[in-house]
């Protein structure tokens, strides 16, 4: 069975991703010193975009976009067609084809996404995807490449290698994904690499689709950074920066280097040194053109003061403003940060508790002020502390980063209405709802129902009621009031993620 047959059997799960968002990826160019067309009216083309769960977000929240997605797999290009058909959306479309075989007419593009597409495709696929970025990436364009790390694959290989020799290629996906669970089950049994049954582990929790294309697909090819590095200046394309979070910020010391293409080096050096150190499993690349008007230097926290700000995190302890102890806040993902600074954990207090809205440098740090003035902790701000501690957040994507503040949260109201993406995927078995900041929302069959409900036709009685009947049909009896309680809590739910609009 082939690569594409596989994806046909079964289909990766087409999510937003957040790390891909335009604005996200030009807040972080900005770190690095390089201007990113804006991203609210861009040309955005997404590559090896599945039926589009990441793509079609974007277009909807940026109605003057232009977005393309090139799929070669029809089961899911069709998918993804037929619900931007049914959305009514016209500045997306989902073309049907091969990245490697585009015309050249295709046009500029100020954004190009290539999500787990590189390291699974073919050599020749990879050639195309990167002569593809150089053809049609706009001058200050900027492209996202992920891919896997040798650094960190190597370890790994044996269970790659395993899984491969000891499932038959020849059967149908679903099949041959029921055989690699019994081979873990026996490797688990025979092997004590602790590294080797951690991913073993893993894999059992991991979605189907995960397991088969990293340990099953045909091409899975993890190469050095320093080899991507090449690979890009051989289609007069550079390293802007890392999308993905960074596990260690160190300041980058260029050696007072004068020398521009020198400088550049020993800063391709110290990523290659990075990923050594941190067994790098995979990439998130940002990728200019060699001839783009900027000089990307390694991100620097002075660009903060230009950016906005949103977070999503819980601490699940009182939080002590007075003293620098080290408390943990946690993300939906369920990983955690570990944050000292008084200032810095009431600027995450405020961000959790006006997420999904952004807040300026300079609000947040008078909004983070000003809880330290009212918890009685009378402070003076340091800014240059404020700063260092808010990039290490951001560089390791407990807050993100974007251009510019907005938007408010909207309360649900008397008859609250969410948008009719939201509702669309709530109502589209196979879809995930996306928030506000791109993220997947995880929502049970209930909450579903509800959110599809939201058409601003109905007021909370009568919602709650029609809740009250979809748990009585699905077997659950809850008394009046605790339906009414649960619905407000999904309600506020919806409102958090964005979800609602004005009615
Ligand atoms: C691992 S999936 C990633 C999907 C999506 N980008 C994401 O990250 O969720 C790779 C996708 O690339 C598509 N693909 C593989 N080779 C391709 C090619 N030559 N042209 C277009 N799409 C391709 C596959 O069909 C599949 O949907």
């Amino acid at each position: 069975m082939d690569t594409l047959q596989s994806y046909d059997e079964l289909p990766y799960d087409s999510l937003p991703l957040p790390e891909t968002q335009p604005d996200f990826l030009a807040a972080l160019a900005r770190l690095h010193g390089f201007d990113a067309p804006d991203p609210t009216c861009a040309r955005i083309l997404e590559l090896g975009c599945a039926s589009g769960g990441n793509l079609i977000p974007l277009a909807w929240r940026w109605p003057a976009s232009q977005c393309v997605g090139i799929e070669l797999s029809r089961v899911q290009a069709e998918a993804g067609a037929e619900f931007i058909r049914a959305l009514g959306l016209s500045n997306v479309r989902i073309v049907h084809g091969d990245l490697a075989a585009l015309s050249a007419d295709l046009g500029e593009f100020d954004y190009i996404i290539a999500h787990g597409v590189f390291s699974w495709v073919p050599p020749a696929v990879q050639e195309a995807l990167l002569e593809l970025c150089r053809r049609h990436l706009a001058p200050r364009g900027i492209a996202y490449i992920s891919f896997n790390v040798a650094a960190g694959w190597r370890s790994l290989e044996p269970l790659r290698a395993a899984l491969l020799a000891r499932t038959g290629a020849d059967q149908p996906a679903p099949a041959r994904y029921e055989a690699a669970l019994r081979v873990l089950d026996e490797l688990e049994a025979q092997w004590t690499d602790p590294a080797l049954l951690k991913e073993i582990a893993y894999l059992r929790t991991a979605a189907p689709s995960y397991l088969f294309h990293e340990y099953l697909a045909e091409f899975n090819a993890p190469l050095e950074f320093g080899r991507f590095d090449a690979a890009l200046a051989a289609h007069a394309l550079r390293y802007v920066g890392e999308a993905g979070p960074r596990h260690a910020v160190v300041e980058f010391d260029d050696g007072g280097e004068a020398d521009a293409r020198r400088r550049a080096e020993r800063w391709r050096d110290a990523e290659a040194a990075l990923d050594a150190a941190l067994a790098t499993r995979f990439r998130r690349a940002l990728i200019a053109r060699a001839d783009a008007p900027a000089d990307p230097h390694p991100a620097r926290a002075d660009a903060l003061r230009e950016l906005a700000f949103y977070a999503d995190l819980r601490c699940d302890e009182e939080i002590d403003l007075e003293q620098a102890t080290e408390q943990a806040f946690l993300n939906p993902a369920g990983n955690t940060f570990r944050v000292a600074p008084p200032v810095m954990k009431a600027a995450l207090m405020v961000l959790s508790a006006r997420y999904p809205a952004a807040l300026t440098y300079a609000d947040l740090q008078a909004a983070a002020g000003s809880v330290m003035v009212d918890c009685g902790v009378v402070a003076e701000v340091d800014d240059g502390a404020f700063r260092t501690a808010l990039f290490q957040l951001v560089m390791a994507h407990a807050v993100m980063p974007t251009p510019s503040a907005g938007p408010v949260v909207i309360d649900p109201g008397s008859h609250p209405r969410a948008n009719a993406l939201a509702r669309l995927q709530a109502r589209s078995p196979g879809w995930v709802v996306s928030g506000r900041r791109h993220v997947a929302i995880d929502l049970d069959a209930a909450g579903r129902a509800l959110l599809a409900l939201l058409d601003g036709n109905r007021a909370l009685p009568e919602l709650s009621a029609a809740m009250q009947a979809w748990l009585a049909a699905a077997g659950v009896d809850l008394p009046e009031a605790a339906v009414n309680e649960l619905t407000a809590r999904q309600l506020w739910l919806f409102a958090r993620q964005g979800l609602l609009e004005e009615t």
